[in-house]
């Protein structure tokens, strides 16, 4: 594919007023990214050797937002119509030979093929200016693709059209490639005579046409791929349809989905094979799962690292915890930031942890708190253990060590050391440091007043 430079530039200044909202309308988040790292991941992932965001309304948050993605950022002040706004990317391609592909920043749905599809036309073919076209049962609202003997002529906007020109059902995705510098000799000579008084950049086709110089077209073949977002409907709809994408992916690629229907899968996830995803699981972020897991319905995980032949059962809640091989979690678990399980652990129903190491073959079966807490390996935490680790002022560690048993209904109140193969008598509330291979009691002793019951409620 790189028989020739290529260079992307992405539009994304426009206000998005359909959304309602203060977020820039391609900030919104798409299985878990934002609209606009969909067409910035293409024009990286087809080579670009430079890529412009054209940016306005919003810009600052866009410039923060993308900062990691190495970008020119270039920015239209007025949003004076896509023509104009591929004008003020000039300034950053003044010396750019090569092939110019222009996306849009609200149309996440495009595969690199068609893209590949388009840009080997317009290469085979020499052409000045390619554009990306769809046939559409409801072409309302897009501009329309004008032919004479089958060669692209004009492209005429809806408000605009005609009403003959309004039954043509192919349209104008908004995605071209353009020789350059060329096209910016082009763009100079668009005027903005029109309905919605803009500098329409779909005016250059015309321009090429009437000088002779070739334009190519190519034909999406799932017309679903230009969908556009320009309000929050649309955005579900079109988050409906990438999640099919993602879903069947992960299952041609070895994975059970019990319900893809009700799966939701973020863009970024990865999953091993043979794994099994019951209804209504979502897996969020940068979410990893190894192979042969099982995640039971219900089950929330975001931005979680699985080692293989894990057991997530229902309900649970894991937020950028790490896992180990064969760990069990749950049902109705809490996995908060920073809990790092090394592997073959049972982490029961009701029990929260938060920054907590846990070391290989340790166990907290029921309604326990492990927060700031260091534990080592073979310990068993018994039911309703908790570290106490806020003075209300500061958090404070609790460092179990290998082997220790902890009885059911201690309170740990950190900081606290427990040493070695220590035990831990139940209802304890353990003030100071353990001893390793030591009995720590706290509780007082049992009473037993013999007859009090007759003698005091007959
Ligand atoms: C545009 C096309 C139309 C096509 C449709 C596909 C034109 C004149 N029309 O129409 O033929 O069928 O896309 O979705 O190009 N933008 C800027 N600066 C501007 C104006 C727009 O950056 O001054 C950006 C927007 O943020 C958006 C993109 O360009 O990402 C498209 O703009 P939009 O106003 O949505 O174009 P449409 O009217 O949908
Ligand atoms: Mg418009």
């Amino acid at each position: 594919m790189n028989n020739s430079a290529l260079a992307s530039v992405i539009l994304a200044a426009g206000k998005g007023t359909r959304m309602c909202s203060d977020l820039p309308k391609v900030l919104h988040p798409l299985a878990g990214r934002p609209l606009v790292s969909y067409p910035l991941q293409l024009a990286r992932q087809l080579g670009s050797s430079r890529r412009v965001l054209v940016i306005g309304h919003g810009a600052e948050q866009l410039r923060q937002k993308c900062s990691a993605e190495g970008l020119d950022f270039v920015v239209q002040h007025e949003q004076l119509g896509t023509g104009h706004a591929l004008q003020c990317a000039r300034s950053v391609l003044a010396d750019f030979q090569g092939d110019l592909l222009l996306l849009c920043g609200d149309v996440p749905l495009l595969r690199r093929e068609s893209l590949e599809l388009l840009l080997t036309q317009h290469r085979q073919q020499q052409a000045a200016i390619s554009v990306l076209t769809a046939l559409l049962d409801n072409p309302t609202g897009y501009g329309r693709i004008l032919r004479q003997q089958d060669h692209v002529c004009r492209i005429v906007e809806e408000k605009d059209a005609l009403a003959d020109e309004k039954t043509i059902r192919e349209i104008n995705t908004g995605v071209f490639v353009f020789r350059a510098p060329l096209i910016f000799d082009l763009l100079d000579q668009l005027d903005n005579r029109n309905a919605q008084g803009e500098f329409y950049l779909t005016d250059c086709v015309a321009l090429a046409h009437q000088r002779g110089l070739g334009v190519a077209s190519a034909l999406l073949v799932d017309a679903r791929e230009c969908l556009g977002v320009n309000d929050r409907v649309q955005l579900a709809e079109v988050g409906r349809w990438l999640r099919e994408r993602i879903n069947k992916e992960h299952q041609y690629a070895g994975v059970s989905l019990e319900d893809p229907a009700t799966t939701y899968i973020d863009a970024d996830v990865r999953i091993g094979r043979d794994s099994l995803l019951q209804a209504g699981v979502h897996l969020r972020g940068t979410t990893s799962i190894g192979q042969r897991c099982l995640i039971e319905t219900g089950a929330v995980l975001q931005d979680c690292q699985l080692g293989d032949d894990c057991h997530i059962k229902a309900g649970s809640a894991l937020e950028e915890a790490c896992l180990g091989e064969r760990v069990i979690v749950g049902p109705m678990a809490h996995l908060r930031p920073g809990t790092v399980l090394a592997g073959h652990n049972k982490i029961g129903n009701f029990v929260e942890t938060k920054k907590a190491q846990i070391g290989l073959r340790s166990q907290a079966s029921h309604l326990s708190y492990i927060g700031d807490a260091e534990l080592g390996c073979d310990i068993n935490i018994g039911c309703g253990t908790i570290t106490c680790n806020y003075d209300g002022v500061n958090k404070h560690k609790t460092v179990i060590e290998d082997g220790v048993f902890v009885g059911s209904d201690t309170q740990f109140i950190a900081p606290v050391t427990i040493g070695r193969n220590s035990l831990v008598g139940a209802g304890s509330t353990i003030t100071r440091d353990v001893p390793a291979d030591a009995l720590a009691l706290s509780r007082t002793e049992q009473k037993i007043i013999p007859g009090w019951r007759k003698r005091k409620r007959p």
